[in-house]
């Protein structure tokens, strides 16, 4: 993992209050430069207040099962969200989650119906119509609690401020509207671990990720709130395929969990394979929580990410920023330089309709947000399979 470039002498308290003023100028630079870094979080330390944003989802269902089963995690909400199939279903599924693991004890709240401004598209294609990939399980007996998503994010951050890690592994509709009610939210945010995004193509689109295609404009608020957000995207979930094998060791676990997750990992192999995929189904979720449980298992990167949101084609695109990447890459070691840190960051070029003059939109580098780059998928598959077919 690239080493923190933040300054390590900075409090909580000067970073929360630097954020609010920060946030309220509208810039998020300065915030980034000084929010607290990334500590690495070995399997076994913790445990981690969390809040898991899900839209389940196969993948979601799993990543759900595995969070649950980790005692790094305190979560301390899962809250559901449109996406993979429509809140109706999320939310359902979300709670039948719970059920399985046993942990009815966490608060699960109902979320967004819609991304902000856009209709929602769903991927049923993927995972099935009842976003499980076919697989049944009996209606849940156990209810949301009456806060919206939204509200309750705000609540649990406000009550632990500093504390409080968001894992989201759907569109980010959620935690955008919690950002747009409080200004002063992101600066009391701990960090956040997306599934979204990627610096290789796309898979709903030849651009974009589905959860940041879904709610491209929620995205765009989370990657420019100041919060110090990892980006687990398709540049490394596309390297966790499940396999007939791993089906095989869930089924052998003598627990419900691992029998759910064998009934959803076969349901999901079966339907990729009608599908005429070469490969078994991507563990995307299951990666950003385990990525969070354990950071050695992924190579990360800096980058200035922003989303695609005017595209007519290209929507949700997530764009990485670096002065060590691509065509606009500086030697080794550069990035830290004076020069290199002068590299603007530049959008498309000014229409002659429109009012701007220059496509220059930061005069200079500051990341964002840290990217996955590369898994150690043999070790994910151990932690994912083992917490779950309850090995270790
Ligand atoms: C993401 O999109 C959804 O279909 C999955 O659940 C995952 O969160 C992968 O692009
Ligand atoms: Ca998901």
């Amino acid at each position: 993992m690239d080493s923190d470039h933040r300054p390590s002498s900075i409090t909580r308290r000067q970073f929360v209050t630097s954020s609010a003023s920060v946030l309220a100028l509208g810039s998020f630079t300065a915030r980034a430069a000084g929010a607290p870094s990334h500590q690495p979080q070995r399997p076994g330390r913790g445990p981690f207040r969390v809040i898991i944003d899900t839209d389940p989802g196969v993948d979601d269902a799993l990543a759900l099962l595995l969070a649950m089963r980790s005692p790094e995690l305190k979560i301390e909400a899962i809250t559901a969200v449109a996406g993979n199939v429509p809140l109706d279903l999320t939310l359902p599924n979300a709670l039948r989650m719970v059920e399985i693991a046993g942990r009815t004890e966490i608060p699960v709240a109902a979320g967004a119906r819609a991304p902000l401004v856009r209709r929602l598209v769903t991927a049923a294609y993927a995972h099935g119509e009842n976003g499980l990939g076919g697989a049944v399980f009996p209606e849940p007996k156990t209810k949301p609690v009456a806060e919206p998503a939204a509200v309750l994010i705000r609540q649990i951050i406000g009550k632990f401020p500093g504390e409080v890690t968001l894992l989201t592994i759907g569109p980010l509709t959620n935690i955008a509207t919690a950002l747009n009610a409080d200004p002063e939210l992101a600066g009391m945010v701990r960090s956040l671990v997306m599934m979204g995004g990627s610096l290789s193509g796309g898979n709903i689109t030849p651009a974009a990720e589905f959860n940041v295609y879904v709610d491209p404009e929620a995205a765009r608020i989370v990657f420019q709130s100041g919060i110090p957000v990892t980006m687990v995207g398709l540049d490394v979930t596309r390297k966790t395929s499940l396999t007939e094998d791993h089906v095989r060791q869930l089924q052998a676990g003598q627990n419900p969990v691992s029998q759910a997750a064998a009934t959803i990992a076969r349901n999901a192999i079966e339907h990729n394979r009608e599908r005429g995929f070469a490969v078994g189904p991507n563990m995307h979720d299951s990666l950003a929580v385990a990525g969070f449980i354990d950071p050695s298992l992924l190579q990360m990167k800096e980058y200035y990410v922003d989303v695609e949101t005017a595209g007519e084609l290209t929507a949700g695109e997530t764009v990485g920023y670096s002065p060590n990447a691509g065509d606009l890459r500086r030697r080794a070691g550069m990035e830290k330089d004076a020069t290199a840190l002068t590299m603007p960051i530049r959008g498309s070029a000014p229409t002659l309709a429109g009012t701007r003059t220059s496509p220059v939109l930061r005069d200079k580098f500051v990341p964002n947000a840290n990217v996955a780059m590369d898994v150690d998928s043999a070790r994910f598959f151990d932690l994912l399979i083992g917490r779950l077919s309850e090995k270790y």
